[in-house]
């Protein structure tokens, strides 16, 4: 199994391209069972979940093409001639949950095995079961597969969230495109990778309203063409990068980078001190000289502070001066990667959904266990910053979510590498 080898090495200085947000991704590659014509995505990134979904795409009788090394992602449902996403798929990821909502909206039946996916949480698929019911659906649970049908087809309806969720709002928005009339989704979430899929739905002619509000309001059409559509910047990956400099010191742009994408965020990186400018290209951040200051986070849906940056803005926080308070409200389980940190020098004590950082003056390098995807970069960041050598084991994960990880930090100026074995 491959691991990474960091060692600290002073400040990072230079250019981090940032790919496109492999969220949008997963969620944009389902939407091409809605249309028997051709969609084509546009800087895909390459990854292993999107490897994983084109697998699942493929299954279903999708041509999914990968061109310019992986960029461009051609893909056609003219032909479903599966109509079952097979547990042997489905395990690896838990987006290949958003199959259900468009073969179901085009096809009127679908069975899909219910989803793995990193362990953070218990992470049920109610919500997703539960809209598409309130779109007509007939749902049945048997030997942990989902079998739904739509006899006469997906009906417009109103369905109301009781908690906002990403995945549930994309399969929803999908299915709800192809329905008999009007849709409206209350309390639907506001990421930026669902005002992605609505604008692609939109290209491919379906009728949507409100996209990046909490109520969604989707008119039916009868079908869907093609489409050709580019992914969004993947905010997530840039925030990762945006805490290299911030961590390390020095001075990075970020290509493509956009700071409304992330804005929760770069406001807390300001408030610890770290300076961000908004260029023609992208983002620059950079630190010089002092230690950052300690602040509390909380995570929340879009527009709050992302869960998926909450582990590695901890690794800059364990570094910094005073004390933090970092609050997980969206999973709960979600700090795996705090005994590791602990395992390099940082001070942390995790209650419930409550890590507290008592910042200290250095890390040391320590070999250390990737446990979810976000968790394996937050250790890379802490091993770029601390005093010797970090081994980070079990970097399957990080492989899911990020694009040539080590190219990209080594081109800074990082001392990185990967080990194969
Ligand atoms: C997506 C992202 C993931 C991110 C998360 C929250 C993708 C592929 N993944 O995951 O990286 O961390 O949003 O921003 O886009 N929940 C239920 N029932 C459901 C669905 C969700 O109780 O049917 C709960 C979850 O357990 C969690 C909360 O709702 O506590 C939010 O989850 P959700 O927004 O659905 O996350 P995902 O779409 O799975």
């Amino acid at each position: 199994m491959d691991s990474i080898l960091v060692t600290g090495n002073g400040p990072l200085n230079g250019q981090i391209p940032i790919a496109g947000a492999k969220n949008a991704c997963l969620t944009l590659m389902p939407a091409t069972l809605l249309s028997e014509e051709p969609l084509t995505l546009t800087n895909a990134p390459r990854l292993s979940d999107i490897r994983t979904m084109t697998e699942l795409l493929q299954s279903l009788g999708a041509e999914v093409t990968s061109m310019q090394d992986g960029k461009v992602l051609a893909m056609s449902s003219h032909d479903i001639n599966n109509h079952r996403a097979d547990y042997d798929i489905v395990r690896k990821m838990r987006a290949s949950i958003l199959v259900l909502g468009p073969m179901l909206a085009r096809e009127g039946h679908a069975v899909v095995s219910l989803p793995g996916g990193c362990a953070i949480g218990a992470r049920p698929v109610d919500l997703h079961l539960k809209a598409l019911e309130a779109l007509g659906a007939e749902l049945e649970l048997k030997d942990g597969y989902v079998h739904a049908k739509a006899v006469g087809g997906l009906k417009g309806g109103t369905f109301e969230f009781p908690i906002v969720s990403v995945g549930a709002t994309e399969n929803a928005l999908m299915a709800a495109t192809l329905a008999k009339g009007t849709t409206v989704l209350k309390n639907a979430a506001r990421e930026p990778e669902i005002v992605d899929l609505a604008h692609c739905l939109r290209r491919m002619g379906a009728q949507i309203d409100g996209e990046g509000t909490s109520t969604i309001t989707i008119q039916g059409v009868d079908r869907l063409g093609g489409a050709t559509h580019p992914v969004v910047t993947d905010r997530i990956e840039l925030g990762t990068f945006m805490l290299a400099p911030a961590i390390c010191g020095g001075r990075v742009e970020l290509l493509g980078g956009r700071r409304d994408l992330v804005e929760a965020f770069c406001l807390k990186l300001e408030q610890a001190g770290v300076h961000i400018e908004e260029t023609e290209k992208g983002l620059i951040v950079d630190r010089n000289g002092s230690r950052v200051k300690a602040v509390d986070v909380t995570t929340e849906p879009f527009p709050g502070f992302p869960t998926d940056l909450q582990a590695q803005m901890m690794a800059l926080l364990c570094t910094a001066d005073g004390t933090s308070v970092l609050e997980e409200k969206i999973f709960e389980n979600r700090f795996m990667h705090a005994p590791e940190l602990i395992r390099m020098g940082a001070s942390i004590d995790v209650q419930g959904g409550h890590a507290t950082v008592h910042g200290v003056e250095k890390l040391k390098g320590a070999p250390v266990m990737a446990t979810d995807l976000r968790a394996s970069v937050s250790l890379i960041l802490a091993g770029l910053a601390a005093e010797g050598e970090t081994v980070v084991n079990r970097v399957y994960h990080l492989d899911r979510g990020y694009e040539r990880v080590e190219e990209k930090l080594e081109g800074v100026g990082a001392k990185i590498e990967r080990v194969t074995g």
